[in-house]
């Protein structure tokens, strides 16, 4: 049920934790997460924030879960089937706690983690991880209208306020250019990481399961990968109450809905002829992986 706003925590306050921006909720829990005891099996979905992390989850539930799918769970909300490991906020259940009692198997499981927070047990039992990377201007942009209405999140301020903070790395999970930076350079020495694009996802949803498929072992038939990528566009998981987040209370979603644009290139909307310049500038000095390339529009 949404809340009223009598209902809302204070915002937190970003403060430093290990070298990364965070915020209590993502850190009250540390010592249980950190000694979450993951499987062989079990499939860890990270992204820093505003990646597609939702969209990859719902595919990921769809491919193993759907056919099977029993009448208790069909009304299971999305971040319960996937639970957000850790989280500790109020008004929901730790996601360690959700992710611990999953009853299926894999275990399919969602982080924001930089690669260095990850709980050692998924790199000792060789857990298959998927992270999902989307260009940074866009990404930023969602993470402003995301943080505009989630509580979970500290005041935004206004849209140049919060593009210098994201430049300078000052946001929930850190810096987005040391999150993806960090994560592909975990890949080239950890196999188990299949590393995708929201562009790409975008651009051609059905190839990119046809992908996932082959990193997770998964064959499926021609009509249940359309069934999958079908029920997991973005008009129907705007609807679908399992999907849509209208049941957290920490979210106020008549400030911006969690389903915005779902788009490539909404950057352009937002930016500035001379935020564009400094942002390009800022981002050359720090993006120089050469294997590691973003589209920022398509
Ligand atoms: P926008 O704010 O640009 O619309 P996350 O799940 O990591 O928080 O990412 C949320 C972003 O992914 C939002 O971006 C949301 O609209 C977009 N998204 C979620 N599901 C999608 C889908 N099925 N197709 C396209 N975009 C989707």
């Amino acid at each position: 049920m949404a809340s009223t706003k009598m209902d809302l925590p204070p915002r937190p306050t970003l403060f430093d934790f290990h070298g990364v921006s965070m915020v209590k909720y993502f850190t009250d829990n540390w010592d249980n997460v950190q000694s979450f005891k993951a499987r062989p099996d079990d499939i860890l979905i990270a992204t820093y924030p505003k990646a597609g992390t939702t969209w990859v989850s719902y595919i990921l539930d769809l491919l193993y879960f759907d056919d099977t799918i029993s009448d208790c769970r069909s009304s299971v909300p999305l971040q319960e089937r996937v639970p957000f490991l850790e989280i500790s906020a109020p008004h929901r259940p730790k996601g360690k706690d959700l992710a611990d009692q999953l009853p299926t198997a894999p275990r399919l499981i969602k982080t924001h983690l930089p690669v260095q927070f990850v709980p050692k047990s998924f790199w000792e039992q060789r857990s298959k991880i998927v992270y999902v990377a989307r260009n940074a201007k866009d990404t930023a942009v969602s993470y402003f209208h995301f943080g505009r209405m989630n509580h979970v999140h500290p005041e935004t301020g206004d849209w140049s306020c919060f593009l210098q903070n994201f430049i300078k790395g000052n946001m929930v999970f850190g810096s987005w250019y040391q999150h993806v930076n960090a994560w592909w350079d975990k890949k080239q020495t950890y196999s188990n990481i299949h590393y995708m694009f929201y562009e790409d996802l975008i651009q051609d949803s059905g190839r990119e399961i046809d992908r996932l498929c082959s990193f997770l072992g998964l064959s499926p038939t021609t009509e249940q990968k359309e069934h999958v990528r079908a029920k997991a566009t973005f008009d129907n998981m705007k609807q679908n109450k399992i999907t849509n987040f209208s049941t957290l209370p920490l979210m106020n979603q008549s400030v911006s809905s969690f389903y915005r644009k779902g788009a490539v290139g909404d950057w352009k909307n937002h930016f500035t002829v001379a935020q564009n310049e400094q942002f390009d500038e800022d981002y050359k000095s720090k993006m120089k992986n050469p294997g590691l390339c973003f589209r920022t529009e398509i």
